[in-house]
């Protein structure tokens, strides 16, 4: 596992984002699982910016979106189809047939998150997970509780989510009690992760994921199981952290990085 701690939220983006380019440039049809919520939107606006500025080509990549809220229609503006449409695709070259984000209206969502599995093994895996982290350490939306086998399908919501997301939408307007999410264990699958995390609110959950014992009360903790993980941290984030100092320390041995 690594952890990169950096001073600000736009050094975290970047860091994170060098990081989705070296995967796009080492395999330019890699297969990327994305995430939505505040923390992804400065990697995905310096994707956008390498995407502009330096070339940086999405014309063979394909996506898969870890989550969406059941009940909510596409062009909802606080559905994550909108989300990913408004903050990244429609400013990339990527083929709309390559985008895949759960459906929040199927009317049969056992058939619809088995085909959703069936697509990511077809088309090769997925090559690295984008994550945020909740503030009770869940990835996707895998609250407390959930298995840490589970698959895509759907979940009911903690109050603590549903209040934490309570501020993306309008004023007497439901955050939705259910979503589609993919699983721990589908996530687990990825070749590669990264966890983007910022600000004090999340220093728990962060702490609990790193260092805490591998327990469904906080999902995250389960990626201490994969492989290849790194954690983009800012500075607010790992103030639990009590390897710390150790991170911080290797981060100095190795300038520049994670590979
Ligand atoms: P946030 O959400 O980035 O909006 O804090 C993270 C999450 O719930 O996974």
């Amino acid at each position: 596992m690594e952890v990169i701690i950096s001073n600000t939220y736009e050094e975290l983006s970047k860091a994170a984002a060098r990081t989705v380019a070296k995967t796009l440039n080492s395999k330019p049809n890699a297969v990327l699982g994305l995430a939505t919520g505040s923390t992804p939107l400065g990697l995905y606006k310096e994707l956008v910016r390498m995407h502009r500025e330096e070339g940086l080509d999405f014309s063979r990549v394909t996506t898969f979106n870890l989550d969406e809220y059941v009940g909510l229609r596409k062009d909802h503006p606080q559905s994550y189809h909108f989300f990913m449409h408004e903050n990244l695709f429609k400013h990339i070259n990527i083929p709309p047939q390559n985008l895949y984000i759960p459906s929040g209206t199927t009317d049969n969502y056992e058939a619809f998150c088995d085909w959703y599995e069936r697509r990511i093994r077809e088309c090769g895996g997925i090559d690295l997970q984008v994550l945020g982290i909740g503030s009770d350490g869940h990835i996707g939306f895998n609250e407390p509780s959930s298995s840490l086998g589970s698959r895509t399908r759907i979940k009911t919501l903690t109050k603590q989510t549903i209040d934490d997301n309570a501020r993306f939408f309008e004023e007497g307007e439901k955050v939705p009690a259910y979503a589609i999410t993919m699983g721990v264990g589908t996530i687990l699958e990825a070749k590669r992760i990264m966890l983007l995390a910022s600000g004090e609110a999340k220093a728990e959950a962060v702490a609990r994921a790193i260092e805490g014992p591998l327990t469904s009360m906080n999902t995250a903790s389960a990626l201490q199981r994969h492989e290849r993980v790194i954690f983009y941290l800012d500075k607010a984030a790992a103030g639990k952290l009590e390897m710390r100092e150790y991170f911080e320390w290797i981060q100095a041995k190795m300038p520049g990085g994670s590979s």
